[in-house]
């Protein structure tokens, strides 16, 4: 028999029980050995609950048990989620966990943890949910220089947009319907402001480079500021608005991230990408590209990947799978460095100012929405974003709003 703990029983941890208790048979056969989970580690009880015979207060049961050989953390947050899992670790106890704060963090050190003690420290359910990405960066894609990883991470965001888009629904009630189901974080600012998918891409950019790549050095936009105006302009140009957290190789180990809304067109592979649904697209030098496509937020698809983790970790239980992440920091590009084209919402008439803006900005494409008074929209070339803000400085009085275009090379 396996024995497993879970620590923390909401969302995830629930899901995590859950998925144990409705797949265990088939579970069981594919680890060859019988998974049990003996605790369940909680602040609070859950009288009624079958599960409320397995629930302990004092992680320290979990740690003394010889019997306990991966650790599920799904608590979210650093602390005391970071000194539990370091603990298990040292202990020798595999860690399953779901959360990209602790991964963005403190990944490189708790695998190499894990590595010097021969277990196991994974985390397919912090970034996509449900999706598998994590693993096939690790072992499907190794033969690959990954050159682009852009990914729509964010489950609350991307529902939240698909229903501004789709709907003309408003902001604020979509930020409760996407609370309703479970999908946002418990403070919302996270998922909104760019937050959470940042730490994702993080992760992602890490894995990618084999270093350190802190969410803090990449820039990041959220959604808050944008409007039902804006996304009249993205209908008028046959785009949609995502956010998208993308990270893309330049020469040798050096990558541009950004988290940011962005235009799409409908060629793009991420246009399609729809309510709670999370995707990431990858482009590797010999692979070319792979879409990764599925449930990226909610209890049962993360518990379905923190389950699968569990399972690969009671597959290896004395073996340390390989992960390339070193905590040697990787310095990212100057976002000032990267290429595209920008969509601008200006104050004035197209007519009047289309010359001073060709002049201050090349070849502009100007975008109107007949009910919008008063102002226009206009997308520059391909320039340097260095070059966009030094010359949007010019009409900075003018400019409503900025949003990046992403076009498909
Ligand atoms: N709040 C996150 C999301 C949960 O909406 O994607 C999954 O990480």
């Amino acid at each position: 028999m396996i024995n497993i703990a879970v620590m923390g029983y909401g969302t995830v941890g629930s899901g995590v029980v859950e998925v144990i208790n409705t797949n265990g048979a088939r579970i069981n056969q594919r680890i060859g050995d019988e998974l049990n989970v003996k605790y369940v580690l909680d602040l609070k009880d859950f009288p009624g609950d079958p599960v409320q015979e397995k629930i302990i207060h004092d992680f320290d049961t979990i740690l003394g048990d010889d019997d306990i050989q991966i650790v599920v953390e799904v608590m979210g947050g650093i602390e005391p989620a970071y000194t539990f899992v370091k603990k298990c670790l040292q202990a020798g106890k595999s860690v399953a966990t779901s959360n990209k704060a602790l991964v963005a963090a403190h990944g490189a050190e708790l695998l190499s943890i894990a590595a010097e003690h021969n277990i196991n420290f994974l985390f397919e359910a912090s970034v996509g949910g449900g999706i598998p990405i994590i693993r096939p960066l690790n072992s499907s894609l190794t033969a690959d220089e990954i050159e682009e990883i852009t990914g729509i991470l964010n489950g609350t965001t991307n529902y939240m947009l698909t229903k501004m888009f789709y709907e003309g629904a408003d902001y604020d009630t979509v930020l409760k319907e996407a609370q309703a189901n479970g999908y946002a974080e418990r403070n919302p600012e996270a998922d909104v402001e760019g937050y959470d998918a940042c730490r994702k891409i993080a992760i992602l950019s890490s894995l990618i480079s084999g270093q350190q790549v802190d969410f803090e050095d990449i820039y990041c936009e959220g959604i808050t500021e944008i409007t039902v105006e804006d996304m009249k302009y993205a209908k008028a140009m046959g785009t949609t608005i995502k956010l998208l957290a993308s990270s893309k190789r330049y020469a040798g180990n050096r990558l541009h991230a950004i988290v940011a809304p962005c235009m799409l067109y409908p060629e793009h592979p991420l246009y399609n990408v729809n309510d709670v649904f999370n995707a990431i697209f990858v482009h590797g030098n010999v692979l070319g590209d792979a879409m990764f496509y599925g449930s990226g937020a909610g209890k049962l698809p993360t518990a379905s990947a923190v389950v699968a983790d569990v399972v690969d970790a009671a597959k290896h239980l004395n073996r340390n799978i390989m992960t390339m992440w070193k905590e040697e920091k990787l310095h990212l590009e100057d976002k000032a460095d990267a290429k595209r084209r920008f969509f601008i919402r200006i104050k004035g008439d197209a007519g009047e100012m289309l010359p001073a803006l060709k002049e201050s900005f090349g070849e502009v494409e100007i975008v109107e929405v007949p009910e919008l008074k008063g102002e226009f929209g206009f997308i520059t070339p391909v320039m340097m974003e260095g070059d966009y803000e030094t010359r949007s400085k010019l009409y900075k009085d003018q400019i409503l709003h900025m949003i990046r275009v992403e076009d498909q090379k």
